[in-house]
């Protein structure tokens, strides 16, 4: 190993990662979101590119862009799923940080939505409640899964944010969604409990797809966080 390699152990290799909520519009002024900052996702990404990684970082947070990164800006789950499809084309990681939100407005209104509606046939005004109706958006992460390896990178990391419950467990709960989605790594960030969103330090638990070993992190720093995941993708490269 040359000095160089062992500072830059991600020389060569293409990364794409994923950062932020999704918004999904109802109307031209407003959206369904959440509350993921981005930070993260960035720190993942600002990580890969100080270990000498070609990133990409497909995001829909507004955060300023780390030195060295690509950014492809993107709004909606739709276009994320599309700008990930392109970018992880060659690539050797994706990294799957962003809040995609699994459901978006079945339609989105041309114009504003008004409170008061058009008056109805009996020509009194519609003050009533508008529903909205939800239909589900693809699954990013379950379509890397399966063009793993062949057109698309051959290795893919899901972040999950997970509460204990009555049912299970923060662990629990990370190892039945590994299993679920199938991608190699799962980052389990543990929320709830005075473990707000957003906050600087978070503990995260890395699990490996066939492995029951867990790699317990943090409380610490996103940038700890992020050079930790690097660490446990570097083994898989
Ligand atoms: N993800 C994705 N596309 C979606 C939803 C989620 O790629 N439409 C990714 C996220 O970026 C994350 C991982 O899947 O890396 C897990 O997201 P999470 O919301 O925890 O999983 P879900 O399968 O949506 O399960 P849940 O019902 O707990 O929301
Ligand atoms: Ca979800």
């Amino acid at each position: 190993l040359t000095a160089a390699e062992g500072d830059r152990p991600l020389a060569g290799r293409r990364v794409v990662v994923t950062a932020g909520g999704t918004r999904e519009p109802l109307d031209p002024v407003r959206y369904l979101g959440n509350r993921s900052s981005g930070k993260q996702g960035y720190a993942v990404a600002r990580v890969a590119a100080q270990r000498g990684a070609d990133v990409v970082l497909v995001t829909s947070a507004e955060l300023p862009v780390p030195q060295g990164v690509r950014a492809v800006p993107v709004e909606t789950a739709l276009e994320m799923a599309r700008a990930v499809e392109q970018e992880a084309v060659g690539a050797d990681v994706v990294v799957m940080a962003a809040a995609v939100a699994d459901f978006r407005p079945a339609q989105v209104a041309g114009h504003k939505i008004k409170k008061t509606h058009e008056a109805g046939p009996d020509g009194a005004p519609d003050e009533s409640a508008p529903t909205v109706a939800l239909v589900r958006n693809p699954d990013i992460l379950a379509g890397l899964v399966a063009g793993r390896g062949e057109a698309l990178a051959p290795v893919v990391v899901g972040f999950a944010a997970e509460t204990g419950d009555e049912a299970a467990s923060v662990l629990e709960h990370g190892r039945a969604k590994l299993a679920r989605k199938g991608c190699d790594l799962l980052v389990v960030n543990e929320v709830g409990a005075g473990l707000t969103f957003g906050a600087d330090e978070s503990t995260v638990h890395i699990l490996r797809r066939g492995s029951e070993d867990v790699l317990d992190v943090g409380p610490a720093s996103k940038d700890v966080v992020a050079g930790a995941l690097w660490d446990a993708v570097a083994e898989l490269l």
